[in-house]
């Protein structure tokens, strides 16, 4: 077990290994345009579970094992003995002794590390409700191939202090920038995590002012997976909170517009906003890919 790498959080590698990491994901990005081969997993596994549904975190896991020359195998409860109630600890210990590396979605961010106190492979967090850390991986390489360094920079989180919420104050953090926290009372992100941010990060209810000067404006849904029946409190609840042009209009000149997507477009952002030329969503999206190999020959090969 000794030696084993996890990435449940981004506090799971060095400040060092993230931007090594990075780096990486850009140089994996020019080697596929350049039709460069390489394939150094041939022969390893990926296992992925999701207990939540999934577009671009499927795809880039399954697509990337693919491109690296391994596989990867998509496992949901209703299709496992996990939804009939086999302990995750004993789906640990069982998946470890046959696959390379698992990737789990799930609610409870303990299900995660349960998972991961017995396994002996790598697991890696796809999103829990606490955290989504691949997700940041994609974001922050996304905001150095477009402006480059991020250090210094101001962020800005218009919204629900939600699992990316969180995984932006880690990220804060980890790649040394400020980050500016929007959102409304009844909907803050972990207090003891922004208190561990110390000054690098502010909470306000007024999202205006959050925007003001930042060099990168972010949001998300209103409602994750597992509130759909909040639905209709948190629209009334987060009504100012929508990124609008005038909202763009207090950051930087150059700001960029990030989401991870999926979007509700009249919801958290406008369709201008997010079709518009600040946009650099789907060079986000399509980083998933890029990032998230990056992260797999980290944790099968060792550093990048
Ligand atoms: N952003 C993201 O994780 O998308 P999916 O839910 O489609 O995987
Ligand atoms: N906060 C969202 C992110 C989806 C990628 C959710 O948890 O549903």
């Amino acid at each position: 077990m000794s030696g084993v790498r996890h990435f449940l959080t981004l506090h799971d590698l060095s400040a060092d290994e993230l931007q090594a990491l990075i780096r990486r994901a850009i140089e994996l990005k020019r080697m596929r345009r350049e039709g460069v081969p390489h394939e150094p997993l041939r022969g390893r596994v990926l296992g992925m579970i999701f207990e939540k549904a999934s577009t671009r975190t499927r795809v880039s896991f399954e697509a990337g094992m693919s491109q690296l020359g391994g596989s990867a195998i998509f496992l949901s409860p209703g299709d496992t003995q996990l939804g009939r109630g086999e302990p995750i600890e004993d789906t640990a210990r069982v998946l470890s002794r046959m696959v390379d590396v698992v990737m789990i979605r799930t609610f409870g961010h303990e299900t995660l590390e349960r998972f991961a106190s017995v396994a002996t492979v790598p697991l890696i967090n796809g999103l829990s409700d606490r955290f989504h850390p691949c997700q940041l991986l994609a974001d922050i390489q996304t905001y150095v191939e477009h402006r480059g360094d991020i250090r210094g920079r101001t962020v800005a989180w218009i919204g629900d202090g939600n699992n990316m919420c969180n995984s932006y104050i880690n990220a804060a953090m980890q790649f040394d920038f400020q980050l500016r926290i929007g959102c409304p009372d009844g909907y803050r992100p972990d207090d003891a995590l922004v208190a561990k941010a110390g000054g690098r990060v502010e909470v306000m209810a007024d999202p205006m002012a959050a925007a003001k000067g930042a060099d990168l404006v972010v949001t998300d849904v209103w409602a994750s997976m597992g509130q759909e029946e909040e639905h209709q409190r948190r629209v009334a609840a987060f009504r100012d909170y929508c990124v609008t042009p005038e909202m763009m209009a207090q950051a930087a000149p150059d700001a960029l517009f990030m989401h991870c997507l999926p979007a509700h477009r009249g919801e958290e952002v406008a369709a201008e906003v997010i079709d518009g030329p600040q946009s650099v969503v789907w060079d986000e999206a399509e980083n998933r890919l890029h990032a998230q190999k990056a992260l797999l020959e980290f944790l099968l090969l060792g550093s990048n």
